[in-house]
């Protein structure tokens, strides 16, 4: 809902600094081959040691190649597990999503879902008598927390006891043409509601099973249209451990800096290899999380406003909308052609566990420019990955279907290795490389942003007026044309809110 409010502020935004930073553009015909543009990552079909203590024989008692392709779903709607539910089992879709803690099912009756969870068709539903509510940053629901037994099919063996919301009410949250009918919490007891006490599944998980407190998430969809019902794709949670097939070469480790969300800590950004140059406190203002219930990379406003203009800079696109930018619009190019060709890779660089040190995480366009949209059988369309955002940096599907993730909480860290199945025509759309110095970043990007002068903020203001003022100026002339323009090669992405699910 916010996103949609916002949509025609950032619109003007883009197109008066665009109108005054604008620098000329190259033209190319349009026929670029993408591939001459990527450099071809070596294969290395054996995991590596890199101190890794889990692997798919640990000690026997999980077997982790039973857990691939375990999930299935795209990065618009999300990817869910199959659980079952309750005494006979009930069997429901639960949405994976590491940027909450709850448990919770639909208990009701939702013109969006296509099956719930009826407490009272189990025998071994225990209700606690109070009443729980969760805000999304799209979407919300209430419902009564209780108690029952669960398995999950292709996860650990056994069935455990976790605390599970029942959700009667709901807003915004269940969508059109999701096929969950739940959401499993996988982030840290201080995100769980009503309070803390309530259990997350996986502390549950661990307790009873005697499994090692790491879990590990692939997600296959990069390059599938993510409008395409018919066909979703793959993905696989990994409880336990690390399951050595799922990634390629080394996996790098970050720290989780603090224990609610999955808090990392990001250093820096360069798109096509240069340097964004903003204070590293920008990045992670007010915090930078891995959270696979948000679909894109969503940057700080700032941030989100330097990539824009990097990217523009180099796509090497004549007379590019803004409108793409700020996800109103979709971009099309004849089918056949492919437009990743016209971009420059992204990287994000991740303090190491050896915080004198950093890696990258490198995306190709092939992960952020994604296909949504076949038009007439002529046109193929696009759309951008990325988002601007005001609660902070989320690296959200578009970034992690290029990896397999492993949230290993035993160690506090999150680890990145390149994902087996983020390949497009045989080529990774997404690398991995350090280590880095992290030399002008040794201390800390997470202490929030100050401004150090009394002149910084006399300049802040002044800004402030001058961009109210121009924004107003805008308005009177422009009366919001943004949305409702159409041009050549462009179309209205109306239903956005259906494959920009945002938190
Ligand atoms: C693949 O990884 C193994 C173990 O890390 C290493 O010994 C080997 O040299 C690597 N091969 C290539 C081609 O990089
Ligand atoms: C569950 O137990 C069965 C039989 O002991 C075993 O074959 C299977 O691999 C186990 N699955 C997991 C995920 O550990
Ligand atoms: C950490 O990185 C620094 C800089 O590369 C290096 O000098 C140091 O030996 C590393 N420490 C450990 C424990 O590996």
């Amino acid at each position: 809902m916010m996103s949609v409010r916002s949509l025609p502020l950032l619109c003007l935004c883009f197109w008066s600094s665009e109108s005054l930073y604008r620098v000329p553009l190259k033209m190319f015909s349009g026929k670029l081959d993408s591939s001459v543009l990527l450099s071809a990552l070596k294969r290395n079909q054996s995991a590596s040691g890199d101190g890794l203590s889990l692997a798919s024989d640990l000690a026997g008692n999980v077997n982790f190649l039973s857990m691939v392709d375990n999930l299935e779903g795209d990065a618009g709607r999300g990817y869910y597990l199959q659980m079952v539910i309750g005494t006979p089992g009930q069997t429901l879709n639960i949405l994976v999503d590491t940027g909450s803690s709850n448990f919770a099912v639909a208990a009701a009756t939702h013109p969006y879902v296509s099956t719930y969870f009826n407490r009272a068709l189990s025998s071994t539903y225990k209700p606690s008598g109070k009443s729980v509510s969760v805000r999304y940053t799209q979407g919300d629901w209430q419902g009564e927390l209780g108690s029952d037994f669960i398995s999950i099919p292709q996860g650990p063996n056994g069935t455990i006891v976790i605390n599970i919301a029942a959700i009667l009410t709901s807003d915004g949250f269940f969508l059109p043409g999701i096929n969950w009918q739940g959401i499993l919490g996988l982030a840290y007891p201080l995100l769980a509601r009503p309070d803390p006490s309530v259990e997350p599944f996986f502390d549950s998980l661990v307790k009873q099973t005697g499994i090692p407190d790491v879990f590990s998430l692939q997600m296959c969809g990069a390059g599938i249209s993510a409008s395409t019902a018919t066909n979703p794709a793959d993905g696989s949670l990994i409880m336990g451990g690390l399951e050595p097939t799922l990634y390629r070469g080394s996996m790098w480790y970050t720290p989780i800096i603090q224990e609610w969300y999955y808090q990392v800590e990001v250093l820096k950004l360069e798109v096509g290899g240069k340097n964004l140059h903003l204070d590293c406190r920008e990045y992670n203002s007010d915090k930078a999380i891995v959270d696979s219930g948000t679909t894109l990379l969503r940057l700080p406003v700032k941030v989100f406003d330097a990539v824009v203009e990097a990217i523009t800079q180099m796509s090497m696109i004549q007379d590019f909308s803004s409108g793409f930018f700020s996800g109103t619009k979709l971009a099309c190019w004849m089918k056949g052609e492919s437009p990743w060709g016209f971009f420059p890779k992204i990287s994000i660089y991740l303090r190491a566990t050896n915080t004198s040190q950093s890696f990258r995480l490198t995306i190709l366009p092939q992960l952020y420019i994604q296909l949504v949209a076949d038009m007439d059988g002529t046109l193929n369309c696009f759309r951008f990955g990325i988002s601007s955002s005001t609660n902070g940096l989320v690296i959200g599907a578009t970034v992690m279907e290029g990896f397999y993730v492993a949230f290993d909480r035993a160690h506090k860290r999150v680890g990145f290795a390149v994902s087996a199945c983020a390949e497009g025509n045989g080529i990774p759309v997404a690398e991995i490389s350090g280590p880095f110095l992290a030399d002008g970043v040794a201390s800390g990007c997470t202490d929030g942003l100050r401004l150090q002068e009394p002149l910084m903020w006399v300049v802040a203001y002044t800004l402030m007026a001058l961009c109210a003022l121009v924004l107003l100026i805008l308005l009177a002339l422009i009366v919001v044309p943004c949305r409702c323009r159409r041009r050549d090669g462009e179309i209205t992405d109306e239903s956005s809110l259906v494959r920009n699910r945002i938190k």
